[in-house]
C-alpha cells in the first residue's frame, strides 16, 4: 500500500531530535532495546493488530507491530506522532475502528492503553514473548 511504503521510507529522515527510530516492521526493529510493555502488547495484539499489521488491512494506514512504529509521524501531519494520535483515538473510542472483527476495547484494555499513552508511550527495555518487534521473533512482519 502506497501510504505504508511512504511512511517506512521516511523513517530515519523525518526525525530532527537525533534519535531516529529503527524502521518499523523490520525483523530487527527492536534491536536497540525498545519494545512494547507486555500488557500494552497484549491489547494491541488482541484489538489493533487485526488491521494494523504488516501489510496493514481493512484500510488502516500503517502497522503497529513494533514500538518503533508508534514513534513515526502520522499520515497527515508533520508534527503529530502515531502514539499521540492513538491516545486521541483510543480515548474518544474512534479506535478500534468501527466494525472491527475483534470488537471494541474492554474497559480494562482501554485503561491499559490510556495509562501507557498518557505516560508518553515509553518503551520497555525487554521484549515480551512473541513480540513481533523482537530481534528473533522471526518473519511475521518481514517483507
Ligand atoms: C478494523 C480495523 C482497525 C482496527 C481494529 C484498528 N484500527 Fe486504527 N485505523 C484503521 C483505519 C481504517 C484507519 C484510518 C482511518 C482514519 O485515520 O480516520 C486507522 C487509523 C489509525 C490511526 C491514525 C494513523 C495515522 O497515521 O493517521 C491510529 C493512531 C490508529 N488507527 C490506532 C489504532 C489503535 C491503537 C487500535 C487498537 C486500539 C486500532 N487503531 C485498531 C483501522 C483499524
Amino acid at each position: 500500500m502506497a501510504v505504508a511504503l511512504a511512511s517506512l521510507a521516511l523513517t530515519g529522515t523525518a526525525c530532527d531530535d537525533g534519535s531516529s527510530p529503527p524502521a518499523a516492521g523490520t525483523p530487527d526493529a527492536g534491536a536497540t532495546g525498545q519494545f512494547y510493555p507486555c500488557d500494552v502488547l497484549a491489547v494491541l495484539r488482541a484489538k489493533c493488530h487485526t488491521c494494523h499489521t504488516m501489510p496493514p488491512r481493512n484500510g488502516a494506514p500503517m502497522s503497529l507491530l513494533t514500538w518503533a512504529a508508534t514513534q513515526n509521524l502520522t499520515s497527515d501531519s508533520a508534527t503529530v506522532k502515531v502514539w499521540q494520535r492513538a491516545r486521541e483515538y483510543v480515548s474518544s473510542g474512534y479506535m478500534p475502528y468501527m466494525g472491527s472483527p475483534t470488537g471494541p476495547l474492554t474497559a480494562t484494555e482501554k485503561a491499559t492503553l490510556l495509562a501507557w499513552l498518557d505516560a508518553g508511550a515509553q518503551p520497555a527495555a525487554q521484549a515480551c514473548a512473541d513480540d513481533p518487534g523482537a530481534p528473533d521473533a522471526g518473519a511475521s512482519d518481514a517483507p
